[in-house]
Order: C-alpha cells, then sequence, then structure tokens
C-alpha cells in the first residue's frame, strides 16, 4: 500500500491518525454475500442515514447483490478476519465525478481512523480514473456524518432533497473536490 500514488491521493484532506490494522478491499461479484451481510447489518444499525431501508434490501435475491457489485464499485474495511465497514462508489458518466454511496462503518470501530481509509481507497480509485470530484448525499440530521464530512473539506453544492420514504426530512449533497 507505500507509494507516492496513494500518499498523493489523499493529501486533499486531513486524515484523523488512525488504525494501522484496518485493511481496504475492493469486492468482487463473488463477493455478493460479504456485501449483503454488511449491508444489512448497516440499515438495521442506522435505518435513519439511508435512502433505503432494511426491508426494501431484504427483499433482493442473489442475482440483485450481484449485480450491484457490477454497477458499483465497493469496498470493504476489515479489522482482522471481521468487515467492519463498506463503501460503493458509482461513477456518474462522462462527467468526473464519482457518487459516493452507503457509507458505513461498525460502531465499535468509529473514531477510530476506519473510515478514512475507506475513503482513501475511493479517493484513489478515482484518481486511476481521472475522477475529479466526490458527490454525496447527505441526511441533514445526521450530525456525525456531516461532520466528518465537514472534517474532510467535503463543502455543499446547495443542492437539497427530500427523502422519498419521508418527505419531512431532507438530503443535502456535498462535494470534494481533488
Ligand atoms: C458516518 C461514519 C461512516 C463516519 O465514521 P466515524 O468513524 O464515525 O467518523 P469520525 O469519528 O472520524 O468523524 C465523526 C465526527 O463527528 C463527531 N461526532 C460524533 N458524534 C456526533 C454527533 N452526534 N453529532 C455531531 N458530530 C458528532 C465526531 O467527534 C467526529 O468529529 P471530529 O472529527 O471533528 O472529532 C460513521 O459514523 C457511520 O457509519 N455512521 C452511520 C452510517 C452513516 O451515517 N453513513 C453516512 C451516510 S451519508
Amino acid at each position: 500500500m507505500a507509494g507516492g500514488f496513494l500518499a498523493a491521493a489523499t493529501q486533499c484532506f486531513p486524515r484523523r491518525g488512525g488504525t494501522e490494522t484496518a485493511k481496504v478491499v475492493p469486492l468482487v461479484e463473488d463477493d455478493w454475500i460479504l456485501l449483503r451481510t454488511v449491508r444489512l447489518q448497516a440499515l438495521r444499525q442506522d435505518p435513519d442515514a439511508f435512502g433505503s431501508t432494511l426491508q426494501r434490501e431484504l427483499q433482493f435475491d442473489e442475482q440483485k447483490w450481484r449485480s450491484r457489485l457490477v454497477t458499483s464499485r465497493w469496498f470493504a474495511v476489515f479489522e482482522g478476519e471481521a468487515p467492519c465497514g463498506i463503501v460503493a462508489c458509482m461513477p456518474e458518466e462522462g462527467a468526473n465525478v464519482v457518487q459516493v454511496l452507503a457509507l458505513w462503518v461498525a460502531p465499535q470501530y468509529r473514531g477510530r481512523g476506519v473510515v478514512d481509509e475507506l475513503i482513501q481507497a475511493v479517493v484513489a480509485s478515482g484518481r486511476r480514473s481521472g475522477i475529479k470530484r466526490l458527490l454525496i448525499w447527505v441526511m441533514e440530521d445526521n450530525g456525525r456524518a456531516k461532520q466528518f464530512y465537514d472534517r474532510l473539506r467535503f463543502r455543499p453544492t446547495g443542492r437539497r432533497s427530500s427523502l422519498d420514504r419521508d418527505p419531512a426530512r431532507m438530503a443535502l449533497e456535498m462535494a470534494l473536490e481533488f
């Protein structure tokens, strides 16, 4: 993992002095059970953080989980043998922009820099593909996630959108240029 490229890719945000043991792995289609396990755990643990719901994704079959791994690039972070977080990135066609989706770290690993490792992987992967901008949607009432994106120097783009399943709740778009 050492090397000038990765170091340069992460100079765009101040990283938390974190874990030296977390290992980020890109997921492939055959990792669909791992993805399903961690994603359902995320939806169960933090139902208010995401646009989707546990009830919805419990209905997904193997083909659907596999196709998610094909249409977006997913990373999992491991501490030892256990996956403790995930993130997805979906390129926007022709725009040098990636949407960051489904970011989640298990509660016992929060505040330890594990999430920085995930974002580092997204940035490094984006740079290899000529990406210049990350976009995320975050619920306005998700103080912890907003604080995290703020530390990474994501900035609001000004776009806001109501949540389909609860129009009283608003999400705001934030962007990181690099
Ligand atoms: C969002 C998430 C990935 C961030 O990872 P993390 O390890 O918690 O992030 P960090 O601890 O590095 O940063 C969180 C910041 O929020 C602060 N914070 C903690 N609780 C908070 C709260 N209730 N309100 C506001 N800020 C809070 C922390 O002090 C920290 O700020 P600092 O860096 O200035 O000290 C993780 O919290 C998570 O998985 N949350 C649930 C799912 C989620 O919200 N995903 C994002 C969807 S857009």
